[in-house]
């Protein structure tokens, strides 16, 4: 997968250097391209931004050179032989970054990253990419940050962990927590190592029992318990049937009961109300 990155700050792209995403641009399986935003300037300054039309504070980022900073980036990927491009444009008014969002993005051959300072990108930017290409526009949370670098990390990191051969045990994300593709899409409960006593704590039995289907279903009820206890959002978008009788089971411990009708399942009091 190829990524090209336009900033003002290269330098905050540095931790792409580093652990997973380093050894994967290491080993060919990323390769990025960082591209300084400045370099598209001509004026003493080096300008980037200017006064936003309409008035309002801050300032906003003009499309002269984002244009020709986005030419070039994509005119060198395809002289290098790459194709089908998608600009990923990091704002928080953008779609919420998913880990599903992050299969679709590792599926695709070539990401363009446009992280903004100040109050964004002129709009005219985007609207002209978006007639060449998929734009996706996405936000990591319901914060504002100073700059889209951190959210370029962060979309970068969750992508090429589910690069073939990325990650040392391939099984190892389709465990986590959101993967898609099990049966309800629940939290990843806690996880124990050695030694199996740590200042008097000590690990639940059934991890030393050696009995799969027994450890599978610890799993399964202690991803029930964090995921009702931390995003019971989740629990509530799954239709009753991603529940098999266990399921059932712990959710009736755990305080949840089916609406009427057993299509969703719902916290014991909601149903009062
Ligand atoms: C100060 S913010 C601009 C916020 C803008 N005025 C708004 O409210 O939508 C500057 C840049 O930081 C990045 N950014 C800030 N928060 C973000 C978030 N939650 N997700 C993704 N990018 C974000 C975007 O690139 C954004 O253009």
């Amino acid at each position: 997968m190829r990524l090209d990155v336009v900033t003002i700050f290269p330098e905050y792209l540095e931790p792409l250097n580093v652990s997973l995403v380093g050894k994967a641009r290491a080993r060919g399986s990323l390769d990025v391209h960082v591209h300084d935003l400045r370099e598209w300037t001509y004026d003493r300054h080096n300008t980037v931004d200017d006064t936003p039309y309409g008035g309002g504070p801050g300032m906003v980022m003009k499309t002269e050179p984002w244009g020709e900073a986005l030419d070039q980036a994509l005119a060198d990927g395809y002289e290098a032989g790459r194709s089908a491009p998608a600009l990923v444009v990091p704002t928080p008014s953008g779609r919420p970054f998913t880990q599903e969002l992050a299969v679709e993005l590792s599926e695709r051959p070539w990401l363009v990253f446009t992280p903004a300072r100040y109050e964004g990108i002129d709009r005219r930017v985007i609207d002209e990419y978006a007639t060449r290409m998929p734009v996706y526009e996405v936000s990591i949370g319901d914060y504002v940050l100073a700059g889209g670098e951190a959210a370029v990390l962060v979309v970068t990191e969750a992508v090429a962990r589910l690069l073939p051969g990325v990650l040392g045990n391939a099984e190892s994300h389709r465990d986590d927590s959101f993967a898609p593709g099990a049966m309800a899409n629940l939290l990843e409960g806690p996880v124990y190592t050695k030694p199996p006593e740590w200042r008097g704590r000590g690990i639940p039995d059934v991890l030393l029992s050696g009995h799969h289907g027994k450890i599978a279903r610890w799993r399964r009820d202690e991803a029930l318990r964090r995921t009702t206890a931390n995003r019971p959002d989740l629990i509530e978008r799954c239709e009753a049937s991603a529940f098999d009788k266990k399921d059932r089971e712990m959710l009736s411990i755990l305080g949840w009961e089916p609406e009427p009708g057993a299509r969703f399942w719902r916290k014991a009091q909601d149903v009062e109300e």
